[in-house]
């Protein structure tokens, strides 16, 4: 069994650099260790958190319990004709699996590329990025059930993924801890370029077959494009979600403001950006005290070194009491707070 730690710093797990104390932290690198850990009757009524990358929450707090880190590694695949099945540990690096299908040549997580934070994080939230989401790429995650100590599989339907959204966020909230993912991958060259940014990204490099080494690459160039580094500044990717509204309401949006920015979904909904009407409310990389917005990204609040977790927190609030009044739109925060 691990070590249980005690007074832990969590400076160095989340990817906002910010300072928080768990009271015990522990990793465990096998769905053993957690059986032995979560069976202990010591820890039953100890309130828990479950970290992988740290690269989706903010600290406000100390945490008085028990954090937990999925280190589980491994990473193997089977292929059945074209399919690739591509298991790996909740504990893997995302975007180290993201490259180790890119070299094999393997297609799917391609646009997924540099995306911070753990393969076990990545059903949960059902992490998307230019035009692909997991539920496309998803075939099946194994989850200890914190309540029973088994393993229980969920396969694509179980999971109930919507935008940025899964039953781990809902129904299972807290209950289970996924430990194995498996992805459904092609040998195929499927290349998704419904992202506009990714074709005149090809344009220019005058690629007109990419391979999905080259979406892989332009990915990852328009990130580092607009978005910071985590390793130099501190930030959690999108700090709130793109608002989800009614036809009608965009219309009527659009009429007072013309230039808003929208995609539609289905029928009856629009997305609209969130990071336009950030920008608009006029807080595109203004640095509030050691907090601010990304320069190029509006809907990235970045630490400038030394914020706290309240400090960032405070700062969305104001974020979001201004769009709310100039837009009558409610942000909701994507990043987790603790
Ligand atoms: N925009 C602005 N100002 C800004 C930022 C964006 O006007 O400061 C407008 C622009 O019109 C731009 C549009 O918003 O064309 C969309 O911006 P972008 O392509 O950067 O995407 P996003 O909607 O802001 C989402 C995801 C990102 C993901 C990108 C690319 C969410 C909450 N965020 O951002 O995911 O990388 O699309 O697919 O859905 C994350 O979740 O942490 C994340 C980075």
């Amino acid at each position: 069994m691990p070590s249980i730690l005690e007074n832990f710093s969590l400076k160095n797990l989340n990817t906002f650099g910010v300072e928080a104390i768990a009271r015990w932290y522990v990793e465990i690198n096998s769905e053993h260790d957690l059986q032995v850990l979560l069976t202990d009757a010591k820890w039953f009524d100890t309130e828990r958190l479950v970290i992988g990358g740290g690269s989706n929450m903010l600290f406000t707090r100390d945490f008085n319990g028990l954090v937990i880190r999925v280190n589980i590694k491994g990473i193997e695949y089977v292929v059945k004709g074209t399919e690739v099945y591509l298991k790996a540990g909740g504990g893997e690096v995302w975007n180290d699996l993201v490259n180790y299908a890119v070299d094999h040549n393997f297609a799917g997580m391609e646009n997924l590329s540099l995306i911070p934070g753990s393969v076990g994080a990545s059903p949960i939230q059902n992490i998307g990025a230019y035009g692909v989401e997991i539920k496309d790429i998803f075939y099946e995650c194994r989850a200890f059930e914190i309540e029973t100590g088994t393993i229980k599989i969920f396969n694509l339907n179980d999971c109930v993924f919507s935008y940025r959204d899964s039953i781990f966020k809902t129904q299972f909230k807290g209950k289970f801890i996924i430990t194995q993912v498996t992805y459904k991958l092609s040998t195929l060259q499927n290349i998704n370029t419904s992202y506009g940014a990714i074709n005149e990204e090809l344009l220019k490099r005058q690629i007109s077959t990419p391979s999905v080494k080259d979406i892989s690459q332009v990915v990852s160039h328009i990130r580092i494009s607009k978005l910071p580094d985590p390793s130099t500044i501190g930030n959690a990717g999108s700090f709130f979600k793109n608002p989800i509204i009614e036809h009608e309401r965009f219309l009527i949006l659009k009429s007072e403001f013309p230039d808003i920015v929208g995609f539609k979904i289905d029928e009856t909904r629009f997305k609209l950006a969130a990071g336009w009407l950030i920008e608009q409310c006029g807080w595109k990389g203004m640095v509030f005290g050691n907090t601010g917005t990304w320069k190029n990204q509006a809907l990235v609040i970045v630490n400038h070194g030394q914020a706290t977790g309240l400090e960032i927190f405070n700062f969305s609030h104001k974020i979001i009491e201004s769009v709310k009044s100039k837009f009558g739109i409610i942000l909701d925060r994507e990043v987790n707070i603790i």
